[in-house]
């Protein structure tokens, strides 16, 4: 089923000449891993602020096209409806706190549509192994890491089991250790839920093999939409629109460009490693 579908969509800012984003065409299937990705002011906070339909509801402008939900129009949902089909998660966790504690954090929400405590207790167990915050529970969310900020604000939006969660650029203040593990948990969401991801970020090397689809934003138009091995098959066009693939697919490109390898390109370092042990054995000569 079509989670999400964009239908020549453009959005203009109030007091803007230009339009940020323009003719903009999506399909995304249901559990699926969506990564944005492109340079800086070229679309893609836009792009997903009209899927969770912060755009228009919450900013003036001009709007032209469609977006669906879950084949409903996100103009004509309810703010309730949107705020329970999808969470959204920003780069800076902070503005999303409310509590003293981590716990009374995560409970909040659910205590407010009024779950019963044992649903309450099961969802808290299960956020807190997903996005491994179990330690933290009676600690205040100001006095922890910057990667724990952000642990916890996926703990709460993902305790409201949302259909969508959206994240933007949610590794861009963190250290490299607090961006790992927010690449773990985006894995273990991938694995363990049927959730759509729709991820923004820069960090090209650790989302593009987690994707399923990468989607190019660059000056307000999708210029690539494809799977991961698709999407890096033109390393120059992606140069030029500001994207640098993942080193293991450089690699492998090059081997391929030397005539050595002739299959898909792999993303991710394992693969890499596949395709260059088999090249080298068949290029081994054997010992007498
Ligand atoms: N609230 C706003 N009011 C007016 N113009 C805006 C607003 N937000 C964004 N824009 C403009 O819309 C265009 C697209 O911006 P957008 O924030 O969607 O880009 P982005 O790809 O998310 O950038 P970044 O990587 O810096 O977050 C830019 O020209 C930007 O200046
Ligand atoms: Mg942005």
């Amino acid at each position: 089923m079509t989670a999400v579908s964009i239908k020549d969509l453009g959005w203009k800012y109030s007091g803007r000449k230009h339009f940020a984003i323009e003719h903009v065409d999506l399909e995304i299937p249901e559990n699926s891993f969506v990564s944005v990705v492109g340079p800086n002011e070229h679309g893609k906070t836009t792009l997903v602020s009209c899927i969770k339909g912060l755009i228009p509801n919450s900013f003036h402008g001009v709007w032209r096209g469609q977006v669906e939900i879950f084949g409903q129009d996100v103009r004509k949902m309810s703010t309730e409806r949107l705020a329970a089909d999808i969470g959204f998660v920003f780069a800076d966790p902070e503005a999303q706190f409310t509590s003293m504690t981590v716990e009374e954090e995560l409970v909040f929400g659910l205590e407010n549509i009024g779950l019963p405590l044992n649903e309450i207790q099961e969802r808290l167990n299960w956020v807190c192994d997903l996005t491994m915050i179990g330690n933290l529970l009676d600690k205040s969310p100001y006095e922890i890491s910057g990667g724990q900020k952000q642990r916890v604000a996926i703990a709460s939006v993902l305790a409201m089991r949302p259909r969508i969660i959206i994240l933007d650029e949610p590794t861009s203040m963190l250290d490299p250790l607090g961006k790992d593990n927010i690449f773990q948990i985006l894995t273990n969401i991938k694995k363990d839920t049927d959730l759509l991801v729709i991820v923004v970020e820069h960090n090209i090397e650790q989302i593009a093999p987690l994707s399923d689809l990468m989607v190019l934003m660059y000056d307000g138009n999708i210029a690539k939409a494809a799977s991961p091995a698709e999407f890096f098959e033109n390393s120059d066009f992606l140069l030029q629109h500001g994207i640098i693939p993942p080193q293991a697919t450089t690699f492998v490109d090059r081997l391929k460009q030397q005539k050595l390898y002739d299959g898909t390109l792999p993303v991710g370092l394992e693969d890499a490693i596949d395709i260059t042990s088999r090249v080298l054995r068949n290029h081994s000569t054997p010992k007498n």
